[in-house]
């Protein structure tokens, strides 16, 4: 590959004085120039990106590490971090860390290394109990979607407790009486947050959830569809489900279908998230909304500014849900 040194020899000139023509960075007589330009093009010169970096100290990359790409949540963020952070002269390095801690971190080490400037994480499992590798690393570091316990470093997430009492106040406001929940993960904290809205709201409307009827699924439509097969097998008074992500409710809406159950005439099911897809399902989906655009922008905005001021007290920003209505949910039989 072609150096600053080769284009130099080439045209006649110093090296300084390719310098200032690639980067502008002082004026230079028309004819002069006219050779530079004609040897960077004869020999394909290419600016050596991480060399700028060096000399700048950075690489206009920002890090994503995300627990699952291929889950639409996740790449609907990514791909309003994408947005934000290009608008702005960065691009994204997409890090997918399968929900794996050591990956999470070997995935840190390697943006530090190649010299990104900061890091957007959403992390994958349980609460870190060393926290070091995200407090005391190089890189300045905003969370979205998951909270970390323990952790200060600038937060985006939702208010999911609120997001899980909307669930069950639809679900209380068309009748339904006999209600599951099908959670996530039970580590991750939206998910448990989101149980908890949803518990505490039918308690204070003096309904109680049995222990039975919350199941732990793993996020994707497959647990969705076991579980909601084993509850109506169980339990043929079950007339709603709420599942803590929108995949759930597709394999719960299919788990119905499969066992001769209409969706909503016979069983409503209720999703978490509004993925592009839940309007376009079958039936289209009732689920809590996450302001999805909105999160990876404000991330995006939190770590520029912490870039920019490494001194900056950490801000905790929690956005709204909203409920969105369609035809997967309807008074009981
Ligand atoms: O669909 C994936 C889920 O995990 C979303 O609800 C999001 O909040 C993340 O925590």
């Amino acid at each position: 590959m072609a150096t600053m040194k080769d284009v130099a020899r080439r045209a006649g000139v110093s090296v300084t004085t390719v310098s200032h023509v690639v980067n502008e960075s002082r004026p230079v007589r028309e004819e002069v120039r006219r050779r530079v330009l004609d040897a960077l093009e004869a020999l394909s010169y290419r600016r050596n990106a991480l060399a700028r970096s060096l000399r700048k100290k950075r690489s206009s990359t920002i890090g994503l590490i995300l627990p699952d790409v291929t889950n639409p949540f996740f790449a609907e963020i990514a791909r309003s971090i994408a947005d934000a952070a290009e608008s702005e002269g960065y691009s994204v390095i997409v890090c997918n860390s399968d929900g794996r801690r050591n990956s999470e971190d070997s995935f840190l080490g390697m943006l530090s290394e190649k010299r990104a400037d900061g890091v957007v994480l959403i992390e994958a499992g349980p609460p870190r109990g060393d926290t070091s590798a995200l407090e005391n690393g190089d890189l300045p570091l905003v969370t979205v979607d998951r909270s970390l316990p323990g952790v200060n470093v600038d937060s985006v997430r939702i208010d999911n407790a609120l997001g899980g009492r909307r669930a069950a106040r639809h679900l209380l406001d068309l009748g339904h009486r006999h209600l599951a929940c099908i959670a996530g993960p039970f580590h991750v904290t939206p998910s448990g947050e989101r149980v908890t809205g949803f518990r505490e709201e039918l308690c204070e409307r003096g309904f109680s959830l049995p222990e039975e009827r919350i199941r732990r699924g793993t996020f994707q439509p497959e647990s969705g569809y076991d579980i909601t097969r084993h509850l109506l097998e169980e339990d043929s008074r079950l007339t709603a489900i709420f599942a803590c992500n929108d995949l759930m409710a597709f394999g719960a809406v299919r788990a119905a279908a499969d066992l001769g159950k209409r969706v909503p005439d016979d069983l409503s099911v209720l999703g978490f998230d509004d993925i592009r897809l839940a309007s376009f399902f079958n039936p289209p989906l009732t689920t809590v909304a996450q302001p999805r655009q909105e999160m990876g922008a404000l991330a995006v905005r939190l770590l520029l500014e912490r870039m920019a001021d490494p001194a900056l007290s950490p801000r905790h920003l929690v956005l709204e849900t909203r409920l969105v209505l369609r035809s997967s949910t309807a008074p009981p039989p």
